[in-house]
Formats: C-alpha cells, sequence, structure tokens
C-alpha cells in the first residue's frame, strides 16, 4: 500500500474512481498498546470489527495473540498471525464448525449458552479434556447506541446450572457477557461484573476467567463517551469486588475501541442537489453505521486546492452511489456550502464496521486502499481532547443542531 502525509497529498497524485480505504496504522497501534497497558488483564481483538489484513498485522505487532472468532472464515484471516490463540465466541455453531476449529485450528476456547450447545461442543470435541468453556450469560445493553441484546446469553435463571455442568467437564471455566456496542457509560461494565459476582456464589462454582467482552467506545460527532480511564477505574472497582479475583483471568475483546478511528473512506461527490450530496460510497459499503444505526462520521473536504472554501457550517445529507432509497446517510454532515460535484471528502472514524460490512450490491463496494501518516479527526486516545481539528468544531455545530445522544 502507498504511504501518503494527508488525504490531501495522496490526491495531488491520485483522482480515484472508487472510494478509498486510508488505514492509519499508527492510530491503531496507539489504542491496542493503550488497551493491552491501561486493561487489567488480557486483551483480545473481536476480529469481526475489521478482518483486513494490514489491520490484524498491526495489531499483532502492537501486541494483541488471542482473536475472538465468530466462524471458520474469520480462523482463516488470523491464522497465519505467529501464536495467535483464537477464541470462538460465537455461541452458536455448526458441528463441522466446531471440529474443524478443534482440529485444524487448535481451538480450545469455546462460548455457549445452552445445554444444547455445551452438548455440541463436547460431542464435536469427543469429550477432550483441554477445553476453556465460557458460558455467555445475558445483560442488560441499555448504556449502549448498538444494543446485541435478545439474540445470545442464559438468563439468570439458567445460567447457575449451566456453569455447574461446564465445570465438570472444563479444564478451564469462564464466564462471558456483552454490554452492547459504543458503550457511552462505564458504569455498563461494573453493573454487570457485578452481576457475575452474585452468580458465582449462587451457582457456588470457581470460575477461571471472566471476559468482559467488547462495547468500549469511539469518538463520533453524535456521540462523545468519558475517556476510557474512566473505564478502566469501573472496571477495576468491580473487579475487585468479585469473590474469585486472586484467582481468575480478566479478559476482554474490544473491536470498535481499537480499529474505528483507525480508518477512513475518502469519496469523491458525484453530484450535488440542494444540500444532499451523491457520493460513491454509502450505506452498501463502509458507511453502513450511518444509514441503519444513526450514526454521524466526521467529514471534512479533501480537494487539493480547495483549501478556500470557508467554514463547515453547512449541514448535508448524504446519498450513496446504489439504485437504492435506503442507500441514505442523514447525517447532518457539517461541510463548506461551496462543496460540490468533484470535490473529494474525508469520512473518518469508518474503522470499525466498515468495511467489513460494505457489499457489492449494485456492482458498487470496491475500494482502493492507501496509508495516512496523519491523525485521525477524532481520537479517544493520547492527547486527543486538545488536537482534534476539524471533528471537534464539526461536533460542536452539530450539538447546536442538537444530538441524539
Ligand atoms: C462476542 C463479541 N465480542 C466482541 C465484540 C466487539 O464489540 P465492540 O466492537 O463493541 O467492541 C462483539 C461485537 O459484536 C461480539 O459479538
Amino acid at each position: 500500500m502507498k504511504v501518503f502525509p494527508t488525504a490531501e497529498e495522496f490526491l495531488r497524485h491520485h483522482s480515484p474512481e472508487r472510494p478509498v480505504l486510508a488505514l492509519r496504522p499508527h492510530a491503531l497501534v496507539r489504542a491496542t498498546e493503550w488497551f493491552v497497558a491501561n486493561f487489567p488483564g488480557r486483551v483480545l481483538y473481536a476480529t469481526k470489527a475489521n478482518d483486513a489484513q494490514p489491520v490484524l498485522d498491526a495489531l499483532a505487532e502492537a501486541g494483541i495473540q488471542a482473536f475472538d472468532v465468530a466462524s471458520l472464515p474469520e480462523m482463516e484471516r488470523v491464522r497465519h498471525i505467529d501464536k495467535a490463540e483464537l477464541y470462538y465466541m460465537n455461541p452458536i455453531k455448526s458441528r463441522i464448525a466446531i471440529v474443524r476449529a478443534y482440529r485444524e485450528f487448535g481451538v480450545r476456547c469455546f462460548a455457549f449458552d445452552s445445554h444444547d450447545e455445551l452438548d455440541k461442543v463436547l460431542a464435536e470435541t469427543d469429550g477432550a479434556n483441554d477445553l476453556t468453556l465460557f458460558l455467555r450469560i445475558a445483560c442488560p445493553n441499555t448504556h449502549s447506541l448498538i444494543p446485541l441484546e435478545g439474540k445470545y446469553g442464559a438468563s439468570a435463571e439458567e445460567a447457575p446450572a449451566l456453569l455447574l455442568r461446564a465445570r465438570q467437564r472444563a479444564a478451564r471455566l469462564g464466564i462471558t457477557f456483552h454490554v452492547g456496542s459504543q458503550a457511552v457509560v462505564p458504569a455498563a461494565f461494573g453493573e454487570v461484573l457485578t452481576q457475575v459476582g452474585e452468580l458465582i456464589v449462587s451457582a457456588g462454582v470457581l470460575v477461571d476467567a471472566i471476559d468482559i467482552g467488547g462495547g468500549f467506545p469511539a469518538r463520533y460527532p453524535h456521540s462523545d463517551p468519558p475517556s476510557l480511564d474512566r473505564y478502566m477505574e469501573e472496571i477495576v472497582r468491580a473487579a475487585d469486588a468479585l469473590a474469585v479475583k486472586h484467582t481468575c483471568e480478566l479478559m476482554c475483546e474490544p473491536g470498535r475501541a481499537l480499529v474505528a478511528e483507525a480508518e477512513a473512506v475518502i469519496v469523491r461527490v458525484d453530484a450535488r442537489r440542494g444540500d444532499t450530496l451523491y457520493i460513491n460510497d454509502g450505506a452498501f459499503g463502509a458507511l453502513f453505521d450511518a444509514a441503519f444505526s444513526g450514526f454521524r462520521f466526521p467529514v471534512r473536504c479533501v480537494t487539493p486546492g480547495r483549501e478556500d472554501l470557508g467554514p463547515a457550517e453547512t449541514a448535508f445529507a448524504l446519498f450513496g452511489p446504489t439504485c437504492d432509497s435506503a442507500d441514505y446517510l442523514p447525517g447532518p454532515f457539517v461541510l463548506p456550502y461551496a462543496v460540490g460535484e468533484g470535490d473529494y471528502l474525508e469520512i473518518g472514524q469508518v474503522g470499525a464496521y466498515g468495511r467489513v460490512l460494505a457489499n457489492r450490491f449494485n456492482g458498487f463496494g470496491e475500494f482502493d486502499e492507501v496509508v495516512l501518516t496523519d491523525e485521525p479527526m477524532l481520537s479517544m486516545f493520547g492527547e486527543r481532547r486538545s488536537e482534534d481539528r476539524e471533528g471537534a468544531r464539526s461536533m460542536r455545530l452539530e450539538r447546536l443542531r442538537g444530538s441524539r445522544y
């Protein structure tokens, strides 16, 4: 991949026809090193957030050795990473996938949330005595912008019996949960850790690991979460109150927080109608969450020679390139009034659940790729608060217009 200092500099040499995914590996490394240094336990990466090879390689270089995977193709993606340890945390797996995970990919850690799934894992691993079994419990997702509840998780009534049964078969026993993605209140983690403590006492079992899942937030124009230090303080406080605190390994498996700010997409405006811009990526590309999850992403005009467009004060909506009305990103995306056809825009913070959700609908969904060495528009890490540039400005403007969260 070619390396440029900024999107503008890249565009001085190229006029890309396709949208361009712009990776900032230094942002990814910074986020990962922060988690490894500050989380009081083991940090896994949730492969689903972004499984691009350069992303996985940068994560590994920055200290990630364990990966939460949900499918055989995800195992394929990470298998080349030296000493990678795979955690198969999808609570519903096919029998063949369990067999192949255990035999071909060397997976020893499996999640389950029911007696049926526990039976399946035990049967398809031939009653192996080297398994780490994680019970996924249901928990409230009230503090998250993308709740994941309702699909997986043993209830408080079911969980004690499942734990007891798994304890008898597991080499190591764990509990896992997910507070929902983009959890904007640190107490989300403490509340569920308290619930886990009660479960351990009521089941009367010892557990060897507690995996608190993902959910750690990134920054967006519509969501400015508290600092990640606050999350760590909350987790340490709640974990300290657990009876098993001295014998139990704490784990987390962030996706979004490690990769969101490390990737942007550079798009071209192909038409302007009033305050609506028609661009060459959209809901079925890297911008799914802007169409379907109410997300706003920071945006700036990066066309070389158009630095004098004036202040970013006009609220635009965006349409993606497919012939489908759902390919609509309401935003608002705040840009200079004069932006129009032929301009290129950098849309930031799309590293998590961006490229992985892109599909080939209507013949779109292919990207060029480039590496940039400048700072992302928004960041949760380092001296982020003072360094944020356009992003912070547009965040203020959007607040004025009334924020959803
Ligand atoms: C089991 C599991 N772990 C981790 C994650 C990562 O979550 P996030 O990207 O919110 O950190 C997910 C996301 O849905 C998940 O399903």
